[in-house]
């Protein structure tokens, strides 16, 4: 067997191997540190497809076996980049980027020729055929220290996270400190775009004009480790119709599919090809009678849980205007991952959706804040936007942008706190926010909470909040904003993500019901009233 025969003969040059291994380090890094230069959100997309193209996953035991591969693959591929992981099932992969999509057609090849039931320690799941090769390792020659691993799918712990905090003097570095270890990780983002690249590969066999792209926080640059990975169907309408015979294959000629019983037969279908037809998806789960119908699945190889939904070109779009208003400043994304661990960790944003507030729209209330300390520009003034064959224009509207709005350069501290006392006063009994405009409105209806589609100005975004969560919530942001203002440098952030029963609100029921609290609550009169007597009175310390 001629890869035993190479393996006998491979000798391990264990300086290489160290000077090697910080390759495989690089999945320290987070995205944005790699490309530097700011792409436009299609650039980014489409630099992490091909890279993505040009990737494969390779499946080991030992991780002493990696050097091995990557000697035995650069027999036959050129190989770029090379990042070993752990899922959560303790399983090993490696992820190995070669330098063009020949390469990837390359191993393809020997994998499914070499494949071979006895050896079943070494698996490429992006093959359909399973590659298995056996490794002769000299283990006296091999360090494996050398290699490590890393499993980037659980968030931080928070003891630990707690421990570091402490050690941080300002509040805004240590919100700075909170973003650095909640955002995805360079791998994460691979694998991502990985998954989405792998299921694109095998339903465009089926469905001619069909591409499955990543959608949400793991491409608008706010996803944090163990976030869900959106996926949308996207089709490419073209002119030239020869390939009409396939029409009858599916739908997806006639797509976008508006209606939504059309989209429920096709995520059915998709559903069942995905369970029985693409390697690695297990826990496949059709939720067709949802508001937004999807089918949720994980893949085992990627660790990847995902929602897939129909074609849904408005989250698109709105993935790119979170992902462009976190490029205009760098305050943005920092202040964003503070506010949403304390959300997740108060309770008030939770795993399933519901009648709470969402990461999305808890994003749209800093985002409308931020336009309102004009950090931040409306969606109107975007030239992006209301001109999207231009990107070369869209480009210099960025570089204009980020080089005049250094008017407010409040620090991420104050801004953290200013926000909260910002919503701690809101009046959302009659106003909505607007970020089409970066302006208040008046509400469309009596929703408690109330934020217009930046892309349809008739539909509320946060039409699922109840009531009793908005108020949660504004109990939450004066709690917020007590804490912010008494407390010391050091422990205000730990104080903050960490719920304190000693610190309990006073939420207003003591000597009134909860009707009249409530409509109390929601006719707010501040503007000649100093806000933190009012927030004295309703806390109790
Ligand atoms: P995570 O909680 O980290 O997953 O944040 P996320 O931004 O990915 O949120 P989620 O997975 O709930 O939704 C994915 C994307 O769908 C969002 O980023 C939005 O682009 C879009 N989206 C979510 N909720 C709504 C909604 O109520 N209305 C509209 N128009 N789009 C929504
Ligand atoms: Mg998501």
């Amino acid at each position: 067997f001629v890869l035993n025969t190479f393996y006998c003969k491979c000798i391990v040059n264990i300086k290489k191997l160290k000077r090697e291994s910080n390759i495989m380090r690089y999945s320290n890094l987070a995205g944005a540190e790699i490309l530097e230069d700011y792409q436009t959100f299609a650039q980014m997309i489409k630099f992490r497809q091909t890279e993505a193209k040009k990737s494969v996953i390779i499946k080991i035991s030992e991780v002493s076996h990696i050097e091995h591969l990557k000697q035995f693959c650069e027999c036959y591929a050129r190989i770029v980049n090379i990042f070993p992981y752990n899922t959560i099932d303790n399983n090993r992969f490696v992820l190995m980027e070669c330098s063009s999509d020949k390469d990837v057609e390359a191993l393809r090849k020997i994998a499914v020729c070499k494949a071979s039931p006895e050896y079943a320690h070494c698996v490429t799941p992006f093959f359909l055929y399973k590659p298995r090769f056996k490794l002769h390792i000299n283990q006296k020659t091999l360090n494996k220290d050398n290699y490590e691993y890393y499993s980037n799918f659980e968030t931080p712990n928070l003891d630990e996270i707690n421990q570091s905090l402490k050690k941080i003097e300002s509040v805004s570095n240590q919100m700075m400190f909170l973003y650095n270890a909640l955002r995805i990780t360079e791998l994460n983002i691979r694998l991502r775009f990985y998954t989405a690249t792998q299921i694109s590969y095998y339903l465009s066999q089926l469905f001619i004009n069909l591409s499955v792209v990543p959608f949400g926080s793991s491409v608008n640059g706010f996803g944090q480790i163990g976030c869900d990975l959106d996926l949308l169907c996207k089709t490419n309408i073209s002119s030239d119709d020869k390939s009409g015979w396939k029409k009858f294959l599916f739908m997806t000629q006639v797509i976008p599919l508006v209606d939504r019983n059309e989209q429920k037969h096709f995520l059915d279908v998709v559903g069942t090809i995905m369970r029985t037809c693409i390697p690695g998806i297990t826990d496949v789960k059709k939720i067709l009678e949802a508001r937004v119908p999807i089918i949720k699945f994980r893949n085992l190889y990627t660790n990847m849980q995902c929602d897939l939904s129909s074609t849904n070109m408005t989250a698109l779009h709105m993935s790119e205007l979170l992902y462009l208003y976190g490029q205009l400043d760098r305050r943005v994304k920092p202040l964003v991952f503070t506010i949403r661990k304390w959300a997740r960790n108060m309770n008030l944003t939770k795993e399933n959706p519901g009648q709470w507030i969402t990461n999305f729209s808890l994003t749209l209330l800093i985002l409308f804040y931020l336009q309102t300390k004009d950090i931040l520009p409306s969606l109107t003034s975007i030239k992006i936007f209301s001109d999207k064959s231009n990107t070369i224009d869209n480009f210099d509207w960025f570089l204009k942008w980020k080089n005049t709005v250094s008017s407010n350069d409040e620090s991420l501290s104050k801004l953290l706190c200013e926000f909260f006392e910002y919503y701690s006063f809101f009046d959302f009994k009659t106003q909505g926010l607007c970020l089409r405009d970066g302006i208040t409105k008046v509400k469309k209806d009596v929703s408690p909470l109330y934020i217009y589609n930046p892309f349809n100005p008739s539909l509320n975004v946060s039409k699922n909040v109840t009531i009793s969560e908005l108020l949660r919530l504004v109990e939450h942001f004066q709690r917020a904003f007590h804490i912010m203002v008494y407390s010391t440098e050091k422990d205000t952030l730990v104080k903050l993500i960490n719920f304190d029963l000693n610190l309990t609100i006073n939420n207003g029921f003591n000597n009134k019901n909860k009707s009249e609290f409530i409509n109390e609550k929601f006719i707010p009169n501040v503007t000649d009233t100093n806000n933190l007597q009012k927030m004295e009175k309703n806390i109790i310390k």
